[in-house]
């Protein structure tokens, strides 16, 4: 049986009831986003040939210094990072490091800010100069992936609904759908229920009602959907060693759809073109 239960009301941990928000966990969760949204922005500049991730993990632990916020990823069971770093067919969980970025390389780099408790989580797509035509198409159809799967949010409808709008599109686009990792719940804390699966059928899952935040973060693969998790208990792969793309946006479930917290104030979240010519 799932049931819910009025967010203000509830004990601050995952106790398996779905928290229910109001304006005022909507109005934090708008900051905390728009915050995490500010720095994806700004990484668009520092992302290049040459720089390592362990510089991207410094620019996000000192943007997140400048504006009283904290990453929640920082000491999160055990992981010691601001943020994470995937390159080409890492899916998920890369750890920055002093390997520096090579041209043609695509990084995920996926931040969650804490700001005044309210959680903002969200991951983009970074070309590193200019990258084939295949990562550009995959870039894409994640990206599209992930906007088919917000536009079925809505009151009433299951969360399977957005699991098969996920998966339907990027399956028609060759693709395949990670089933390894999923959206989940999320507001004070930063990983609750419900699981939002990137995959499925409309009529499964729990029902959506107004209220609700969690976040749509599919990995889509050129290959096959299999991933491993290496030996530091955190990279995960592409088993195949395909490449992979995820798009990750935190939204609240409002009376005629949702509204998407962590949108760029740029304009800068879809992939813009960056294939090399010839
Ligand atoms: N931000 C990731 C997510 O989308 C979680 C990263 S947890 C970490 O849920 F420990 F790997 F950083
Ligand atoms: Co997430
Ligand atoms: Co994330």
């Amino acid at each position: 049986m799932v049931n819910y239960i009025d967010a203000v009301a509830a004990p601050q941990k995952n106790t398996g009831q779905i928290k229910l928000h109001g304006p005022e966990g909507f109005a934090g969760m708008h900051k905390a986003g728009q915050l995490t949204a500010q720095c994806l922005d700004q990484l668009v500049d520092v992302v290049k040939p040459g720089v390592t991730t362990e510089a991207i993990d410094r620019f996000v632990f000192e943007f997140g210094l400048d504006n009283n916020a904290v990453a929640a990823t920082l000491n999160y069971r055990g992981y010691t990072k601001s943020c994470c770093t995937s390159i080409n067919h890492v899916v998920c969980h890369g750890i920055p490091n002093e390997k520096p970025l090579r041209e043609g390389d695509i990084v995920n780099i996926d931040v969650t800010y804490v700001l005044d408790g309210w959680h903002g989580d969200s991951s983009r797509m970074y070309p590193v100069g200019e990258i084939k035509r295949a990562a550009q198409r995959l870039m894409e159809v994640t990206h599209e992936s992930l906007m088919h799967g917000i536009a079925a949010v809505k009151p009433g409808a299951r969360t399977g609904a957005i699991g098969e709008a996920i998966q339907r599109f990027a399956e028609s686009q060759r693709c395949s759908v990670v089933r390894d990792f999923c959206g989940h719940g999320l507001g004070q804390i930063f990983h609750d229920v419900p699981n939002i699966l990137h995959y499925g059928r409309a009529h499964e899952g729990v029902e959506l009602r107004e209220g609700m935040i969690f976040t749509i973060e599919p990995m889509i693969n050129l290959g096959k959907p299999h991933v491993k998790v290496l030996s530091d208990g955190w990279t995960a792969v592409t088993r195949d060693r395909s490449l992979t793309a995820q798009y990750e946006h935190s939204v609240g479930v409002t009376a005629d759809g949702c509204e998407i917290f962590t949108l760029s104030p740029g304009g800068l979240f879809a992939p813009g073109l960056s294939v090399a010519e010839g």
